[in-house]
């Protein structure tokens, strides 16, 4: 049993959900919403915070600041809080509200963008504010998890391993592409690894990380509206993208099953449930990393009429856009 003095001690690394059971699928799924963000994203986190620290960047009086869409903003407001760091998140209209209220709840200041860019994405938008607020005034630290190394770094350190020890015979490894540091991360340990292992990347339809066309996208944290910097497909042997309708109709398969996950595991447990049925072995050894649980998404994933409400209600502003 941990004895902890520091939030960010404390991480549980080594609990898989067996999907036989609940989904008849041959999937073993990583949770990583079991530390004190609720996230996979305390790690990247830490390794940017430390990394941060080190080299000076961060001192006494220096105010945090990232755009995220949302449980990064959850991790850094722990470490700020836990350090004595002012943190202010720039996220924008999809990030939910419990979210906005568990950061507000830490101490750390949001800033919500509600109008998206001329290219019609939020990402754009909340990196334009960034940029001017960092111009503006020296005390605002930007640890850029979109540039910062750090940020796939913390996963070739800690995922990447626990999966290997956990899965000495690993076969297959799905991990969705937000900022793409989870991937890189996985991707660089398990391709340095001695036994090769195939990395599939799971991304939404209507993100434009692998070059594909933009379009609505109400899930946070999976996806992205401007190609990630971190990303280098040299590392990914396949991608897999999903509908965010699929992705929400597995979420609410697992929750009948007494498993509520966040928006994004319904994504890579989508994705990787086409590409096991179209490889159609059940002899693989298949792991999925699952980001987040499902409390922060009681409004979106789990509520009925969701997102086809939301998109209709989206649709006035697109169509403006388009005009
Ligand atoms: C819920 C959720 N899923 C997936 C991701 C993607 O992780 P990464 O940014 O490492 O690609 C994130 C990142 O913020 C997230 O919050």
């Amino acid at each position: 049993m941990p004895v902890i003095s520091d939030p960010a001690q404390f991480n549980e690394d080594d609990l898989y959900v067996d999907l036989r059971a609940a989904l008849e699928l041959p999937l073993f799924l990583k949770c990583e919403g079991f530390n004190f963000a609720g996230s996979i994203k305390l790690k990247a986190a830490n390794e940017m915070v430390a990394a941060a620290e080190r080299d000076g960047l961060l001192r006494p009086g220096s105010v945090l600041v990232e755009s995220s869409s949302g449980n990064l903003g959850v991790a850094l407001s722990v470490i700020a809080a836990s350090r004595g760091y002012r943190f202010l998140c720039v996220t924008d209209s999809r990030c939910n509200l419990p979210t906005i209220r568990l950061m507000e709840a830490l101490g750390s200041q949001v800033h919500v963008i509600d109008e998206p860019d001329v290219h019609g994405g939020y990402l754009g938008a909340r990196l334009s504010y960034v940029r001017a607020l960092c111009a503006s005034d020296d005390r605002y630290v930007w640890l850029d998890q979109y540039h910062n190394h750090g940020n796939w770094r913390a996963h070739y350190r800690t995922t990447a391993p626990a999966i290997a020890r956990r899965f000495p015979h690993l076969d297959v490894l799905f991990v969705g592409a937000g900022t793409t540091g989870t991937l890189m991360g996985c991707a660089r340990f398990f391709w340095q690894w001695r036994r090769r292992v195939r990395i599939v990347a799971v991304d939404s339809v209507g993100s434009v990380s692998f070059g594909q066309a933009p379009g609505p996208r109400l899930i946070p944290g999976l996806g992205a509206s401007v190609p990630p910097a971190l990303l280098d497909e040299s590392y990914v042997d396949e991608l897999v993208r999903v509908e965010e309708s699929d992705a929400v109709h597995v979420c609410r398969r697992l929750a009948a099953r007494g498993f509520l996950f966040g928006g994004s595991t319904g994504t890579v447990v989508s994705g990787a449930s086409q590409w096991l049925a179209r490889y159609g072995r059940r002899d693989l050894t298949a792991v999925a990393i699952a980001p987040d649980l499902g409390e922060r998404y009681l409004d979106t994933v789990y509520r009925e009429g969701w997102p086809e409400d939301a998109l209709e209600a989206e649709r006035p502003a697109e169509m403006a856009r388009l005009a």
